[in-house]
């Protein structure tokens, strides 16, 4: 079975194709860049409105396939921005009803944690998911991908691009933040906020500017902000782990793409007898193939969902999601 995934929750356009063997035939990512500033929800659909054809012929085309060939569609249906996500729903909905195949919404968060269970080889980790909207640490119980801990405020990587707005590195700071850290040496004291099991990171940002005011040296605010950030996410990560004793850790959203998170979060793993296990650049990021796989792997379980099942959910949460396709 061919399942093509559609994903559009955020900033990127992604048409994703793969096969019932998990294998990755195509994922085309196409992300919208503001020209300036931070990121207009109208803007970044309009962009996706206008590549999701064209994606989804590369997608096919680099698969080596006929769009006829494509036996399930499957999209992003939620969390995220609503007019991104109507984009994602209409292109899914239209493809599935002209080649008359069927059709699954999927949830973006759950589609991060499958995509790491079938392609780094773990086997029942806790997963921290970080990426720009959500920072979630999530493990499976129950028939339920459940959240133990989560931010009370913005997502890690809103708050990096936050930060690098404020300190002129342009929109998608998180790589420029991660670089220029390496050349701080001095720890800035940040506020570390971590309640229960859940973390915020307004404080830090808020702390972090003032300190750019006062004229610290940027690469100073960047690796603070960073080591005190990572440090709350290591924290909650390896207090889920205790609780649920799982040895495993994955990683999953675009700001899993940072070395010194990876490194702490591997080192603090190592610890507990453990390992950290991280899907590929492009499967960690926001993506078709991730879509198309879960997509794949619900509806070989037996969901079925009609046209007026697939409406887009803004705050769509992880622990409402059955797990019908795992024991
Ligand atoms: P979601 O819709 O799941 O919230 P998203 O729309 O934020 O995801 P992703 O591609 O998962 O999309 O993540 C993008 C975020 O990852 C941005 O905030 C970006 O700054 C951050 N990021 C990317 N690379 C790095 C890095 N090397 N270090 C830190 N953050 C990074
Ligand atoms: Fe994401």
């Amino acid at each position: 079975m061919i399942t093509l995934g559609i994903e559009g929750t955020a900033h990127t356009l992604g048409v994703g194709i793969v096969d019932s063997d998990g294998k990755i035939m195509s994922n085309v990512i196409d992300m919208y860049r503001p020209p300036q500033g931070g990121l207009h929800p109208r803007e970044a659909a309009n962009h996706h409105a206008e590549v999701v054809a064209g994606d989804i012929g590369k997608a096919l085309e680099e698969a080596g396939i006929s769009i006829h060939d494509v036996d399930l569609v499957s999209f992003s249906m939620g969390p995220g921005l609503g007019p991104c996500l109507r984009v994602a729903g209409t292109a899914a909905r239209s493809l599935a009803l002209s080649l008359g195949v069927p059709i699954v919404g999927v949830n973006h968060c759950i589609a991060h944690i499958e995509i790491g269970n079938a392609t780094t080889g773990c086997s029942d980790p806790v997963l921290l998911y970080a990426s720009g909207g959500n920072t979630q640490v999530i493990a499976y119980s129950d028939r339920r991908y459940r959240i133990f801990g989560e931010t009370q405020d913005v997502g890690i990587g809103n708050m990096l691009d936050k930060l690098g707005r404020e300190l002129g590195l342009g929109f998608y700071a998180g790589p420029a933040i991660e670089k220029l850290a390496k050349d701080g040496d001095r720890l800035l004291d940040l506020p570390y906020s971590v309640k229960g099991m859940d973390i915020s990171f307004s404080g830090i940002l808020t702390a972090a500017e003032s300190y750019r005011d006062r004229g610290c040296r940027i690469e100073d605010i960047c690796y603070s902000v960073q080591e005190t950030a990572f440090a709350m996410l290591t924290e909650v990560t390896e207090r889920a782990m205790a609780h649920v004793g799982k040895s495993e850790v994955l990683l999953g959203g675009g700001v899993a793409q940072n070395g010194r998170l990876r490194e702490m979060l591997s080192e603090m793993a190592k610890e507990r007898g453990g390992k950290m296990f991280v899907p590929e650049r492009n499967l960690c990021r926001d993506n078709g193939a991730m879509i198309a796989w879960l997509g794949n792997l619900m509806y070989g379980s037996g969901v079925r969902m009609e046209i007026a099942d697939t409406e887009v959910r803004q705050r769509f949460r992880t622990d409402e999601v059955p797990v019908t396709w795992r024991d």
